[in-house]
């Protein structure tokens, strides 16, 4: 009986103990307390894009005038411009008719951007922005051997080192996964040969939550001066951005001639 009084406190504090140190529970493995840390060597779980592309067959017919043919989603695709039109689109009075100024400032970049101009041309827009991204990059893509020599001559002679001329193909952009933030395209998404090919190799190239920038004359607006199939309307637009994965965020409708339509590649 005295054994079992002296030993009684110490069983009731082996008992304490047992019930206070929970091997199987501990704080790490609380719903609340998340993964943790990778550690070195371990898998990444990475989220997979859930997008399958179910691109529409191009359809053929007679070529309209400036056009190539060659039908998408009912779209007409326009003639690419040739090199020679590097003084219109170099021309005086560009920021009184299209104002690109304002369309830059909207683009609201935060400085270390990696920004793809795809269909640069002359670089009109390629060399001013990449004044707002010091600390980053406007990759200048054309499919002209001409316009990519030409960008190559006006970065040397402005001594400017963050545009980088790049020469793509007519289907795609060359780039690599996720190698972007954004991508721009003014006056020119209407004159891609193979529309849906090249938004699916931009896709790719954009990080998830990327943004796309295009810019397009307005079909809708009989006053806009520009030929039939060089404009194209917000509805063929998103119809097209759409088909290939696009989220549409907004039309600004602040420019006098164009839209300026912004998408984003879903994720983030
Ligand atoms: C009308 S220009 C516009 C140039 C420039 N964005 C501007 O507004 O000053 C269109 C440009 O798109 C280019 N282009 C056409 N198809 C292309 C493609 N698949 N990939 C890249 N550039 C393309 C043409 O070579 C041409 O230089």
């Amino acid at each position: 009986m005295k054994r079992l009084a002296i030993l009684s406190p110490i069983i009731f504090l082996l008992i304490l103990g047992l019930l206070l140190w929970h091997p199987w529970r501990t704080d790490d493995e609380s719903p609340a307390a998340g993964p943790g840390p990778v550690e070195a060597g371990a898998t990444a779980i990475v989220e997979a894009d859930p997008f399958v592309p179910k691109i529409p067959e191009y359809e053929f017919a007679e070529p309209t005038r400036g056009g190539i043919g060659k039908i998408y989603l009912g779209r007409e695709i326009s003639q690419v411009m040739g090199h020679r039109g590097i003084k219109w689109l170099e021309r005086d009075n560009r920021e009184e008719e299209e104002s690109p100024s304002s369309a830059i400032d909207a683009l609201q970049l935060p400085p270390e951007t990696v920004i793809a101009d795809i269909g640069a041309g002359s670089g009109y827009y390629s060399f001013r922005i990449a004044k707002l991204i010091p600390e980053g990059e406007v990759i200048a893509v054309d499919i002209q051997p001409e316009m990519i020599s030409h960008l190559e001559m006006t970065a040397a002679e402005k001594d400017i080192t963050n545009v980088r001329p790049h020469l793509g193909t007519i289907e795609d952009v060359a780039l690599e996964p996720a190698s972007i933030d954004a991508a721009i395209m003014v006056d020119a998404y209407h004159e891609f040969s193979h529309p849906a090919e090249m938004m699916l190799s931009i896709r790719e190239a954009l990080r998830p939550g990327g943004q796309v920038f295009l810019l397009e004359f307005r079909a809708e607006d009989e006053s806009v001066p520009i030929s039939r199939l060089h404009k194209m309307s917000e509805e063929q637009v998103r119809k097209e951005m759409e088909a290939v994965g696009l989220e549409f965020v907004v039309n600004h409708d602040f420019l006098p001639w164009q839209h300026f339509l912004v998408f984003r590649k879903p994720g983030r």
